[in-house]
C-alpha cells in the first residue's frame, strides 16, 4: 500500500483520506461485548455507514468469549448505537443496511478452532459480500490477549506477509495501553514484529483522531502569524491539560494496574504535546509527521531520578464533591485495594532541549474527578515589559493562544485592549474561534476518523513504533521510581478540586499558575 500524500495546506484533514481509494474489506472486533465496542466503535462504524463512508462492500464480524447468534448481538449493538450514537435518532433505513452485514463469531482469544472457524466464515463473508480477501483486526481486548490472538491469526493463515502492492491486504489495530512500560513494550513490539509488518500495524490512540487535535497541524503551518512566534523568545510556557469530571467507574481493576501516568499522559498527552512542539514536516507523508513527532519526544529532557517529586506531582482524589453531587474517593471505588498509591492525578513540567523550545516549561496536567471535562493546550507569551503601564497599575495579561481540545472545540487568544473612554484603563479581551457557531456542525468522534483511516491505509494518525517507545522510555523511571517508594501516600485531594496543592506550587515557584480553566 503506498504511503499516502495529501496536500500540504490541511495535513491530517479530509483531504487525505478522500485521496485514498477505500477498498472492500471485512472488519473483525476482537472484544466486541466489552464496553468500548459498545460506546464508540460501533456507534462510530454506524456513522460512518449513515454518511457513506464504509467500502460499499464491507462486512463486520464481532469476535468474543460470550455465548450469543447473530441476531442477539445485532440486538445489542443496536442498543448500543441508539444510546451512545452523535446521530440521533437511530435511521432505521441505515441500521437495517449496516445490520445485515454485522455477524458474530463465538470463541475463546486462544482456541485453533475458533480461529479455523472464523478463516472459513470469512471466506463465506468474502464471497457474499465481495470483500476480496481484505481484512483489519481490531484488538479490542484487554492487553494480555493481543500477542496470543496475533499469533494465531497469523498460525491460520489470516494475517498475510506484507508487501507494497499487497493484494488482498491485512492489517491490526492494537488498542492502548502499547506494553505497561517501557520493556513490556519492547517485549510486545518484538512479538508482534514477528507476524506483522510495522505498515500492517496500526496503534491507536483516539486523541489523534479528535477533529480539534488534527487541526493543530493545520493551525499552525498554515497561519504564520502564529508559527512565527511559537518559539522560546515569544513563548513563556505552554499548558496542557485534559480533565475529566468521572471517577474511575467500574474499571478499578484496570486502573490498579495503570494509573493516570500510563491512562493519560503516557498516550494522549504526550500525543498533543508532540504535535504542538515539532517542526514543519519536509512533506505530508504520515512518516514525515511521525518523524518529526518523535524528534520532539527525543528532545524531552530526562528527569534525574533525584528530581522526579520536584517536577512530577502525583495525587489521589478522595471524597469530595462533583457538580454538587458527593462523590467516593479512590480507596472507596469498588475492586481498589483501600491502601493503593495509585494515582488518580498527575502534573508534571518538561522541556523540550532543542533550538525552538530551549528552557520553556511545558506543564501538562490530568486527573479525575476534577471540576470539570476539558482539554486544552495553552501557549502563554512572555509579559511585555513593565514600562509603559507600570506606573498606571494597568490590568493587563499575558497573551494567551488557547486551543480547545473539547468541549467548546475552538482557539481564542486573548489580549489586552484600552477601554474606550477619557481615562486610559487597560482590559483583557478575547477572540474567541468556536467550531460549532463557525462550521454549524457537530465534529465528528475520533473513532470514526481512526477506524476510517485504517481502511483507506492511511496510517498519520496512529502512533508509530518509535513514537510509543520513546514516551514509554519517558515514563518508565517515574513509574519505576513510585513504584519503589514503600511508604503510604494518602489521598491528597478532595474530589471536584483541581488537584492537590503540589501542583499549584509547581507553576507558583517560578511565579506561573495554571489557567482557570
Ligand atoms: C481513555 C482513557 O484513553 O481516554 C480513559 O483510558 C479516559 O481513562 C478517556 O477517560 C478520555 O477520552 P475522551 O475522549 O473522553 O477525552
Amino acid at each position: 500500500m503506498p504511503e499516502s500524500s495529501t496536500p500540504f495546506q490541511n495535513p491530517l484533514s479530509e483531504g487525505s483520506r478522500s485521496s485514498n481509494p477505500i477498498d472492500p474489506c471485512i472488519l473483525v472486533i476482537f472484544g466486541v461485548t466489552g464496553d468500548l465496542a459498545a460506546r464508540k466503535l460501533m456507534p462510530a462504524l454506524y456513522n460512518l455507514a449513515k454518511e457513506g463512508q464504509l467500502p460499499m462492500h464491507f462486512s463486520c464480524v464481532g469476535f468474543a468469549r460470550r455465548e450469543k447468534t447473530d441476531e442477539g448481538f445485532r440486538q445489542e449493538m443496536r442498543t448500543a448505537v441508539e444510546k451512545h450514537s452523535r446521530s440521533q435518532p437511530l435511521d432505521e433505513s441505515v441500521w437495517k443496511n449496516f445490520e445485515s452485514k454485522l455477524f458474530y463469531h463465538h470463541s475463546e482469544f486462544d482456541n485453533d478452532e475458533g480461529y479455523a472457524a472464523l478463516e472459513k466464515s470469512l471466506a463465506s463473508l468474502d464471497e457474499k459480500f465481495k470483500t476480496l480477501g481484505n481484512r483489519i483486526y481490531y484488538l479490542a481486548t484487554q492487553p494480555s490477549f493481543f500477542t496470543g490472538i496475533i499469533e494465531k491469526l497469523s498460525k491460520y493463515k489470516l494475517i498475510y506477509p506484507y508487501s507494497d502492492d499487497q493484494k488482498p491486504w491485512s492489517r491490526v489495530i492494537i488498542e492502548k495501553p502499547f506494553g505497561h512500560d517501557y520493556q513490556s513494550a519492547l517485549a510486545l513490539q518484538d512479538h508482534i514484529s514477528k507476524f506483522l509488518s510495522e505498515k500492517q500495524i496500526y496503534r491507536i490512540d483516539h486523541y489523534l483522531g479528535k477533529e480539534t487535535a488534527q487541526n493543530i497541524l493545520t493551525f499552525r503551518f498554515s497561519n504564520l502569524i502564529f508559527e512565527a512566534i511559537l518559539n522560546h523568545r515569544y513563548v513563556d510556557h505552554v499548558q496542557i491539560t485534559a480533565s475529566e469530571d468521572i471517577g474511575i467507574g467500574t474499571r478499578g481493576r484496570f486502573w490498579e494496574e495503570t494509573g493516570l501516568l500510563r491512562d493519560m499522559i503516557q498516550s494522549h498527552l504526550i500525543q498533543l504535546m508532540s504535535l504542538i512542539a515539532m517542526e514543519p514536516p519536509v512533506n505530508s507523508k504520515a512518516d514525515s509527521i511521525r518523524s518529526e513527532k518523535v524528534k520532539v519526544l527525543e528532545a524531552i529532557r530526562e528527569i534525574p531520578l533525584d528530581k522526579i517529586d520536584e517536577h512530577v506531582i502525583r495525587g489521589q482524589y478522595e471524597k469530595g464533591f462533583v457538580r454538587g453531587e458527593e462523590v467516593k474517593g479512590y480507596h472507596e471505588e469498588d475492586l481498589v485495594d483501600p491502601n493503593s498509591n495509585r494515582e488518580t492525578f498527575v502534573a508534571m513540567q518538561l522541556f523540550v532541549d532543542n533550538w525552538r523550545w530551549a528552557n520553556v516549561p511545558f506543564y501538562l496536567r490530568s486527573g479525575k474527578r476534577l471540576p470539570k471535562k476539558c482539554t486544552e493546550i495553552a501557549i502563554v507569551f512572555h509579559r511585555v515589559p513593565d514600562i509603559l503601564h507600570a506606573h498606571k497599575n494597568a490590568n493587563y495579561d499575558q497573551n494567551v493562544l488557547s486551543i480547545r481540545i473539547q468541549p467548546n472545540e475552538g482557539i481564542s487568544l486573548n489580549m489586552n485592549c484600552k477601554v474606550p473612554g477619557i481615562s486610559t484603563p487597560v482590559q483583557p479581551v478575547k477572540m474567541d474561534f468556536k467550531y460549532d457557531t463557525y462550521f454549524g456542525l457537530t465534529p465528528p468522534e475520533a473513532y470514526e476518523r481512526l477506524i476510517c483511516d485504517a481502511v483507506s491505509g492511511d496510517p498519520t494518525l496512529f502512533a508509530r513504533e518509535d513514537e510509543v517507545l520513546t514516551s514509554w522510555k519517558l515514563v518508565s523511571p517515574i513509574l519505576e521510581y513510585w513504584e519503589k517508594q514503600s511508604s503510604n501516600t494518602p489521598p491528597n485531594y478532595s474530589a471536584g478540586s483541581w488537584g492537590p496543592k503540589e501542583a499549584d506550587e509547581l507553576l507558583l515557584k517560578s511565579n506561573r499558575s495554571w489557567r482557570l480553566i
